[in-house]
């Protein structure tokens, strides 16, 4: 029950692919499709507002991109939004956009709360909160589950990893709704901007009390570590603080919702998860594959150079199409097809290469839990209105999914 306008090859010379709209209502496939075969380094035109850019869509020329941040910096931005308008204020001080020796060293840090031991605790409370959350929808028989179930989850799990104080969580829950939805019909940019700043504010404050404080949370240990031999100052344990927010909610958000969908959309799918036909983590990198929430990625070009034999120069932005990569031909067999036993399976759903997703791991326990949960408490689904479409050039999905359930 998702209907999008199919765009052929014809009407390339007509799109935007910076334009929201476009990723929103319409489906690509054929477009990206020819530009694999026909023109894998695309130059989208400049528009009034905006420089042009390039658009790799080939899976080999993406991770290419991906693994050479000396030709292809991310200190300019590291998605249209921001590369379009001239840089990021926080470039250099928040791990996403920065390169270099800086970046491998507060990785590093950042690594030891991100590794499936140290996610343990989180893990059990993402499956707790899951079952939880599944429980109630059951209970009342139906439910939005964009609203009622995923949005309960990534943001929980990543206050538990910066350990916001409960009493905080419902302030920080709606400033970074205010803060991250401007791609929702009713909200402005200008409360996007307040929220935006307030939630930095927070997290500022937070990193003062934390300082020497015995904590074992992530902002304890952004706030006790050296990189490369210096402090971090509490500018850039903030931004780091919310670089996790920006990374890591609405995304995993939508590969949960994604995944609603597609067992909606297939039921042969979803009998195969219920059999045990196709495991869950299998499930999980084919969800992700399918889903594809961050759509690209961007980079500026540090010198004259190539990609896949195609001259680019100096200074211009390459933005590189995960949607395209995972479903390339070269790569995946049948990629239009949702196969949940689906291995190997080499999406590029987390980037690739040195700023692959530190949250990975996490991402992936959480929409496992989904797909688990689904499977053993929910024995019927049915959608009861549309999926309501995110509109935006980096993230792809349904921020509003009815449906209703009956309990397994
Ligand atoms: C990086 C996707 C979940 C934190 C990235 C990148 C992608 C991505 C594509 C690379 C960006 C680039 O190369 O410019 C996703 C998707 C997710 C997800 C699709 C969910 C399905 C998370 C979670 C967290 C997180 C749960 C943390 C709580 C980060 C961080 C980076 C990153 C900190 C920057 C890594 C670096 O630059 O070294 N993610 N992410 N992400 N992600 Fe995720």
């Amino acid at each position: 029950m998702t209907t999008r306008r199919t765009i052929a090859p014809e009407e390339l010379g007509t799109l935007n692919l910076a334009d929201p709209r476009l990723h929103a209502e319409s489906d690509l496939s054929a477009v990206w499709r020819h530009l694999r075969e026909r023109q894998p380094v695309y130059w989208n035109p400049a528009t009034e507002t905006a420089p042009g850019f390039w658009a790799v869509t080939r899976h080999t020329d993406v991770t290419a991109v991906y693994r050479d941040s000396a030709r292809f910096t991310s200190e300019g931005g590291n998605v249209l939004e921001t590369l379009l308008a001239g840089g990021d204020t926080a470039v250099g001080r928040m791990l996403p956009i920065m390169d270099g020796e800086k970046h491998a060293g507060l990785r590093r840090v950042l690594m030891s709360a991100f590794s499936p031991r140290a996610l343990e605790p989180i893990v059990e409370s993402v499956r707790r909160t899951v079952t939880r959350l599944l429980g109630e929808a059951l209970d009342k028989g139906s439910c939005d589950f964009a609203a009622d179930v995923a949005a309960g989850i990534p943001l929980g799990a990543i206050c538990d990893l910066l350990g916001v104080p409960d009493r905080d969580r419902a302030h920080v829950l709606s400033l970074t709704s205010s803060a991250l939805g401007s791609h929702e019909a009713d909200s402005t940019a200008a409360d996007a901007w307040i929220a935006k700043n307030e939630i930095l504010l927070y997290f500022a404050e937070l990193a003062r009390d934390r300082r020497d404080s015995g904590h074992s949370d992530v902002i304890a240990l952004l706030a006790g570590s050296e990189v490369n031999g210096l402090p971090l100052d509490d500018d850039e344990i903030m931004l780091n603080c919310y670089s996790l927010i920006l990374g890591g909610d609405e995304t995993a958000r939508l590969s949960m919702v994604g995944a609603a969908l597609a067992l909606l959309e297939h039921p042969d799918q979803w009998q195969a998860l219920k059999r045990g036909d196709a495991p869950v983590d299998t499930a999980v990198e084919e969800i992700l594959r399918w889903t594809t929430p961050a759509l690209h990625a961007g980079r500026t070009a540090t010198t004259d150079t190539e990609i896949g034999g195609h001259p680019v120069r100096a200074g211009e932005i390459v933005t590189v199409w995960n949607a395209s990569a995972n479903h390339d031909e070269l790569v995946f067999h049948a990629p239009g097809e949702l196969r949940l036993d689906r291995t190997p399976n080499k999406h590029v759903t987390f980037a690739y290469g040195p700023h692959f997703c530190l949250g990975a791991h996490l991402a992936r326990a959480e929409t496992g839990a989904v797909l688990a949960g689904l499977r053993d408490l929910v024995a019927e689904m049915e959608q009861t209105g549309p999926a309501r479409p995110v509109y935006s050039n980096f993230l792809s999905g349904y921020g509003a999914l009815p449906l209703t359930l009956k309990a397994a």
